[in-house]
């Protein structure tokens, strides 16, 4: 298969991880004779320093011209620190997802029986623990008309039936596919927007009467996934409820750095980790790749590349088996290897397996 690839490494850590992915994607492109070609771009500080634009016209370009996006992170301390800054790093990632029209972001979250004690949760409730969050990411608060005054602000909650419809949509879709049981999640008893969310949920289940559809408000949800991960299967959210339980989510898996996603939608496709772009580390070759790994192996799979999918993750497993880990999930007293050990071992596994 031939692929063309826009990378995109962003910010802080973002550089050494991307490094990683893009070389796992040429190991697999050499094991199984495709052809992947990559072409890089900018985006987040990194953009605004040089283009004075967090998600300048070329990048868009770019992307539009690729098959697939391969996203690393974008955030920067010096926008963080300052509520007036009037560009910021962020805004290119929200304007990348918005222009690629990439509404629905896929979130696996899985535990690996190493890392079990990774996690500051106790082991028999995340064993075996294995959801997927669907958030919705080209709507709500992120996208809603905004007012940024002295005395007043405020952001804007608003959904529209079709918005709502298209996600809930990929949220059964999955479902379908997996044990057919599906959270819709939302603060139903409070927002408006959300009352629209579950009027319309209520209206689709009729489509999928296999599917077990259950509803669930946020805060409650929020204690559940610590507390009873494995209740959830397949969990639809929309985009801020969905950013916030995510980041929940990683502590069952023992590390920020082990989540990939997968945005899909519109246009050309994004691949990106959860995390963000962890600036204290930048440099210092200790971020964990695994999120970036992870993230090109679910760009495999999304061209049907199951196979080399498949030997992507297998990759990964091993290195943790192994203990082949960044500082994050090395085993407790053992030594840690650097990022790019980490990229390189998995590399290894997949031209030897
Ligand atoms: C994420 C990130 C982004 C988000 C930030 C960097 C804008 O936290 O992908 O979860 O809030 O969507
Ligand atoms: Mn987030």
């Amino acid at each position: 298969m031939e692929l063309k690839i826009a990378v995109l490494p962003g910010d802080g850590i973002g550089p050494e991880i991307s490094k990683e992915g893009v070389r796992i994607l040429e190991t697999v492109a050499e094991r199984f004779h495709h052809t992947f070609k990559f072409r890089y771009g900018d985006v987040g500080a990194a953009a605004i320093d040089k283009w004075g634009d967090p998600f300048p016209e070329e990048t868009l370009k770019l992307c539009l011209e690729s098959d697939a996006v391969l996203f690393s992170a974008v955030g920067d301390p010096r926008y963080d620190n300052d509520p007036s800054a009037k560009v910021r790093p962020e805004q290119g990632l929200l304007k990348m997802r918005k222009s690629l029209e990439l509404f629905a972001n896929i979130r696996p979250i899985s535990t690996y029986k190493r890392l079990l004690d990774r996690s500051p949760l106790k082991e028999e409730v995340i064993e075996n623990a294995d959801f997927i969050c669907i958030r919705e990411l080209t709507g709500g608060m992120y996208f809603g008309e905004k007012y940024e005054g002295e005395e007043k602000a405020y952001d804007t909650n608003i959904y529209s039936r079709e918005e709502i419809e298209r996600i809930l949509r990929v949220g059964y879709d999955y479902a379908m596919r997996r044990s057919k049981h599906l959270t819709v999640v939302d603060k139903a008893n409070v927002l408006a927007s959300s009352r629209l969310w579950r009027k319309v949920a209520k209206e689709m289940e009729g489509d999928y009467p296999e599917v077990k559809t259950d509803y669930m408000f946020v805060d409650n949800a929020s204690m559940r996934i610590i507390q009873d991960p494995r209740f959830f299967d397949v969990m639809v959210t929309e985009n801020t409820f969905g950013d916030i339980l995510t980041d929940e989510a990683s502590v069952i898996t023992g590390s920020m750095g082990l989540l990939p996603s997968a945005s899909i939608g519109g246009k050309t496709p994004l691949f990106e980790p959860v995390h963000g772009s962890w600036p204290e580390a930048a440099g210092k070759n200790i971020a964990n790749p695994i999120a970036q790994i992870l993230s090109a192996a679910m760009l495999l799979e999304h061209f049907n590349l199951t196979q080399e999918g498949e030997l992507v993750r297998r990759g990964v497993e091993d290195s943790i088996k192994n203990n082949i880990c960044t500082p994050d999930i090395a085993r407790k007293g053992c030594e840690s290897f650097p990022t790019g050990e980490v990229g390189r071992y998995i590399a290894e596994y997949i031209k030897k397996n």
